[in-house]
């Protein structure tokens, strides 16, 4: 027997209720397609082949699949016939294969890779078509398993076709299967349209299989997991699921939350052990923080990397490219754009540094601006080590500044600093002695007689 996997992800359908130009399955959950939901769902039984089946928007859904999956294999389905005429689609592609095959949904976001263990782990412990079922709170439309006496799976029956004994059964199919190849395209071939709703159900496949004497057995998972995405309502009470669900994931692996509902996680945030998370944080797709950072409160990070110790905000954004080093403070409404920013450096307060490269120790002062873009062309910004740049400073890209160096506040810098020296264009400061006090008792005069006209 095949100990290979492969999976087969049906993605074909329209999502009418969607109300959407994008196809349903491209819309993301965490910052990441619910199709490629599905394909990691499948990664942790490292499939040897991953089939998708499109149909509405075949080639914009086929294009996001081989960029999520390069090895995926796109097959059209056209018309759609119903789920088990999906899965036959997939019949070429893997008709050569002798291993398991899953089935999953391209709208079903939620289905963990430990629940796809269990199902193979079934299907080694001997039974043929494994069912991924969920006890339902209101079971709805969803199909019914109906068991037999000694707890196997005897068949699927679809709500619609369903007597009012089945219906009142609450055990209902989630859709995902597991079936060797070979049994799973003998079986749809049996399958036929003869019923409610003249469509080829992938669900009759397990009677059929009963029928030829195999065994046929129910996975069980948390209702949560087998949440299809129908509507937009759907898609956010599908984000809500995965955040509670990554937020608790991330406490237990040692980080410190203080308002975790409040916190937004992507698909691939990782946050080291120690590491503190403060209240209202987004996190975009490709963040990395390590142990020990400290997130302040309403910070905005995506593509980024935050090293240990290092501490972020209040109320800091970093864009992609953003590198933090070790020890680093980046503080109030400071936004750091593709850079490397050397550790225990210090950008505290309204500051906008991009396509920078800043030296260990250094300290940016408040208002500094890296002027980086002339309309046209970006350009690098590169300062030293334990350089001291004064508060309201323009540094004009291209432009270095040499390591121990220093810029006068209020400087616009346009030509390079060399190591050590002080860079400075402010205008020469003039002192008047007795001035303002003159001044201001003319001031005082002219306001005297103006009340009282
Ligand atoms: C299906 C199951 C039902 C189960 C429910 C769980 C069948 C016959 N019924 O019903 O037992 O309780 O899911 O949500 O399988 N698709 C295609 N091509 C088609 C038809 C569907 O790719 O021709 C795709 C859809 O895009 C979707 C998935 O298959 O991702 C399920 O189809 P859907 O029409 O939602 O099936 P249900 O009626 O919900
Ligand atoms: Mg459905």
């Amino acid at each position: 027997m095949s100990t290979e996997t492969a999976l087969c992800i049906l993605a074909a359908g329209k999502g009418t209720r969607m109300r959407s130009d994008l196809p349903k399955v491209l819309h993301e959950v965490a910052g990441l397609s619910m199709l490629g939901h599905a394909l990691r769902s499948g990664d942790g039984c490292s499939p040897s082949r991953v089939v998708v089946v499109t149909g509405h928007q075949s080639e914009r859904v086929a294009d996001a699949a081989r960029h999520l999956a390069p090895e995926a294999i796109c097959v059209e389905q056209s018309p759609q016939l119903g789920t088990g005429h999906a899965v036959q689609m997939a019949a070429p592609a893997l008709a050569d294969f002798g291993g398991d095959v899953f089935v999953l949904f391209g709208d079903t976001p939620l289905i963990r890779a430990g629940t796809l263990d269990a199902m193979l782990a079934a299907r080694r412990a001997g039974a043929d078509v494994i069912v991924l079922g969920f006890d339902a709170a209101v079971p709805g439309g969803y199909g019914r398993l109906i068991l037999d006496a000694s707890g196997g799976l005897d068949r699927i029956v679809e709500a619609k076709e369903a007597n009012a004994e089945e219906l009142a059964v609450t055990l209902c199919n989630s859709g995902v299967m597991c079936v060797p190849g070979p049994i799973l395209f003998r079986l749809l071939d049996k399958v036929t349209n003869d019923n409610a709703k003249g469509e080829y159900y992938l669900t009759d496949i397990v009677a059929l299989a009963r029928t030829e004497g195999l065994a046929c057995a129910v996975v069980r998972c948390d209702e949560e997991e087998t949440l299809g995405v129908n509507s937009r309502v759907d898609l956010a009470a599908a984000e809500a699921a995965w955040q509670a669900r990554a937020r608790i994931e991330a406490m237990e692996r040692g980080v410190t939350m203080t308002a975790p509902d409040t916190v937004f996680l992507a698909h691939d945030t990782r946050i080291g052990q120690d590491a503190t998370v403060e209240p209202h944080v987004v996190f975009g797709p490709g963040v990395t923080v390590e142990g020990g950072a400290i997130i302040r409160a309403f910070s905005h990070l995506e593509g980024c990397t935050v090293a240990k110790a290092a501490i972020i905000g209040p109320y800091a954004r970093l864009r992609p490219g953003a590198h933090i080093g070790e020890e680093a403070r980046i503080g109030n409404f400071v936004e750091i754009k593709a850079t490397h920013f050397g550790k225990g450096a210090k950008a505290n307060h309204l500051t906008y540094v991009g396509d920078a490269e800043i030296g260990a120790g250094t300290n940016i002062g408040a208002g500094t601006i890296t002027c980086n873009y002339d309309g046209v062309l970006k350009h690098r910004t590169v300062i030293g080590e334990r350089v001291f740049i004064g508060s309201n400073s323009a540094l004009v890209a291209p432009v270095e500044i040499g390591e121990g160096a220093m810029v006068g506040a209020g400087s616009v810098i346009s030509r390079d600093v060399e190591p050590d020296a002080l860079g400075i264009t402010r205008a020469l400061q003039e002192n008047r002695p007795s001035f303002a006090a003159k001044l201001r008792e003319k001031l005082l005069e002219t306001k005297a007689r103006r009340a009282q006209k």
